[in-house]
């Protein structure tokens, strides 16, 4: 089933006999058979040219790279999975593969998904949670109770990445305001934000909360946003964690900021595999502490309307 992380799953029916392009593993690497399948803005801006001349490496390119399943095969040197695991991978960014009935991953890459984590959970992970965790771990936050919190903005809170990065950074103990249009302000407020801005009001627009108080750090998950907007908002030694497509004036800062002294800074992100960080993404959601918010699920012969659907920018809060 494919599925957007913020989100729509595309699930694939059991027993289906469609054709696929079947591929043996190479000694690293786990053939999983797929029971559901994320879309994120990654796929749909490769689709659309918008990664060129980088992205895709060769066609044909089969899209998607957020994956739960059953491991049905293993290469020669893998250890740690055996056939009949359930597991949550992440594929390859320039390979993609994912919206498919079986999908090849490597070993590094792929972590088991407990019972307690629903495919659709796990397939929503991936790209959108490690971008919004990498991104708080790259301003110091400790998941422990352990941390100092911080004034942080998630802009586009109610998006694959935002959802994630609300409820992380609450779990890392920072006082949170988040952006999202005027349907999803429930939504984002359920995830423990502590004051939400609709995007569409003066205040969302200008991204100022009721206390006056400025961020030490924005998570910017939204593209349109200027970084003469951001800027206005920092505190004295405030960072932008450019998550979202960087625009214009978001590329001048970050050229500028590397040759000037200037205290406000902005980070451009860029999310990585990695495997423990995955494994604790998928422990949190087990225990509980962390949810997936999935915006609508579809049959894998419906792929499209959930690729549609993502594009869109502005995928519907469609409760489960
Ligand atoms: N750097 C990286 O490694 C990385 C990784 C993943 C994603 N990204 C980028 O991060 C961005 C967000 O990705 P995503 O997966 O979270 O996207 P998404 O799931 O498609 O969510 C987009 C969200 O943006 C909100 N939105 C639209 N216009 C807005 C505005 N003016 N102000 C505030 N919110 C607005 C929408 O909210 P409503 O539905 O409430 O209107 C929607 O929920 C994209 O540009 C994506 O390419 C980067």
């Amino acid at each position: 089933m494919p599925y957007s992380t913020s989100a729509m799953v595309v699930v694939l029916p059991l027993f289906r006999m469609l054709k696929f392009q079947f591929h043996n593993p190479k000694k690293d690497e786990v053939l999983v058979k797929v029971e559901a399948s994320s879309i994120n803005t990654a796929d749909w801006k490769i689709q659309k040219g918008m990664l060129r001349p980088f992205m895709p490496f060769k066609f044909p390119f089969t899209p998607a790279t957020d994956i739960s399943g059953k491991v049905v095969n293993i290469g020669s040197e893998v250890t740690a999975f055996k056939v009949g695991h359930k597991v949550v991978c992440k594929l390859h960014f320039g390979k993609g593969g994912g919206l498919a009935e079986y999908a090849v991953a490597s070993e590094r890459d792929t972590v088991v998904r407990p019972e307690e984590v629903s495919p659709a959970d796990a397939a929503g992970l991936p790209i959108a949670g490690l971008t919004a965790l990498q991104s708080l771990q790259l301003i110091g936050t400790k998941f422990d109770g352990t941390g100092k919190g911080a004034n942080v903005l998630v802009t586009a809170a109610s998006g694959g990445v935002g959802t994630y990065a609300v409820q992380l950074a609450k779990l890392g103990g920072h006082h949170v305001t988040a952006t999202c249009g005027t349907r999803n302000i429930d939504l984002v407020r359920s995830l423990g934000a502590d004051e939400v801005l609709d995007y569409n009001t003066p205040e969302g627009q200008t991204l100022k909360n009721s206390s006056g108080k400025k961020y030490d750090y924005i998570i910017n998950c939204a593209p349109a946003i200027s970084w003469q907007t951001l800027k206005s908002n920092l505190s004295d030694n405030g960072v932008v964690l450019g998550v979202a497509q960087p625009n214009f004036s978001i590329i001048l800062a970050f050229i500028c900021g590397m040759f000037t002294f200037s205290k406000k800074k902005i980070k451009i992100i860029g999310v990585s595999l990695g495997k423990d960080d995955l494994q604790f993404l998928v422990g949190l959601i087990k225990e509980g502490k962390l949810k997936a918010v999935i915006d609508s699920k579809y049959p894998f012969d419906r792929a499209q309307e959930a690729w549609t659907k993502s594009a869109d920018g502005h995928a519907q809060r469609e409760r489960l």
